[in-house]
């Protein structure tokens, strides 16, 4: 296929870290939304992905669970990102799932930026994180290290500006960059069996532009988008690279982190499906 010309796309940045550091309340005052709030306990239990367009630029954002039942769901979202934003409470300090989120990011490449947070709390105490993630790899960079930290209180709202800040300096620093004139190519964030719409997945758009109308291949299953939502729920005609979108019209339940590939044809979707689901 004959490409365009590549250009910038905005960053991908997942969320990551312990449960209750405070990873979707930090998203929640970047979006100056509540969802956290509506969430079933407060405990995330999916994957969200979030298209903010903000004073410092483009960005999608994937938020991931911390309970340790999630593993699966935090490996994939260090997959399908450019940036992890690393969590780490100021009072509770690195646990389980913080060096688990450590790990997966470290296998995946990806660069790490640490959010302090809870940094309103009274027995927040910044320099024991810090004394904790130097041991893991992750020096600060006021202490001769590379790892870029900010510290935060997403309830107070401070610090906030500050992380959007470094995720535009780590972003300029990757030169991030897609062709959007292809066939889109992308990845699945989560996907389920919903009552009326059948078979959905949350595609994150790696390259290309998805359309309406187009086939793809998606794991061992097939199909031709019927239609597609924004993460607001809003019907949209074309998805360019970055942008998390709910694709309709998939033959079955993909998993989580399969790859999805618009291929020219329906015979082309159903050869490729099919070869997959014989392996
Ligand atoms: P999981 O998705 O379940 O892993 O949790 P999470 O990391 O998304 O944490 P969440 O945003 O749900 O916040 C957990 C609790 O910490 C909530 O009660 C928040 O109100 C509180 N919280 C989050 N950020 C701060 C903060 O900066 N300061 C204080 N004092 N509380 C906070
Ligand atoms: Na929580
Ligand atoms: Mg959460």
């Amino acid at each position: 296929e004959s490409g365009g010309e590549k250009e910038p796309r905005s960053p991908v940045v997942t969320v990551m870290g312990h449960v209750d550091h405070g990873k979707t309340s930090i998203l929640d005052a970047i979006r100056k939304t509540d969802v956290a709030e509506g969430e079933a306990g407060g405990i995330t239990q999916h994957i969200g992905a979030y298209h903010v367009r903000s004073n410092y630029g483009d960005v999608t954002f994937v938020d991931t669970p911390g309970h340790a039942a999630f593993t699966e769901m935090r490996s994939r979202g260090a997959q399908v990102t450019d940036i992890v934003i690393l969590v780490v409470a100021a009072d509770d300090g690195v646990m389980d799932q913080t060096r688990e989120a450590i790990s997966h990011s470290q296998a995946a490449g990806v660069p790490i930026i640490v959010a302090v947070n809870k940094i309103d709390k009274d027995n927040a105490d910044i320099d024991r994180v810090k004394r904790e993630l130097a041991e893991l790899d992750l020096s600060p960079e006021d202490w001769g290290g590379d790892t870029m930290y900010c510290e935060t209180s997403a309830k107070k709202n401070i610090g906030i500006d500050e992380l959007m800040e470094l995720i535009q300096l780590q972003a300029e620093m990757l030169e991030l960059k897609a062709d959007r004139k292809r066939k889109a190519r992308g990845r699945v964030v989560e996907a389920q069996l919903h009552k009326g719409r059948g078979p959905v997945a949350t595609v994150l758009v790696q390259d290309g532009t998805l359309r309406t109308g187009d086939h793809f291949v998606v794991g061992q299953f097939s199909g031709k988008v019927r239609a597609m939502l924004d993460f607001k729920g809003q019907k949209i005609e074309e998805a360019g690279p970055s942008i998390p979108v709910e694709v309709q019209g998939i033959s079955g339940v993909p998993s989580a982190g399969d790859e999805f590939i618009v291929v020219t044809d329906e015979k082309m979707a159903r050869s490729v499906s099919q070869k997959r689901a014989l392996k």
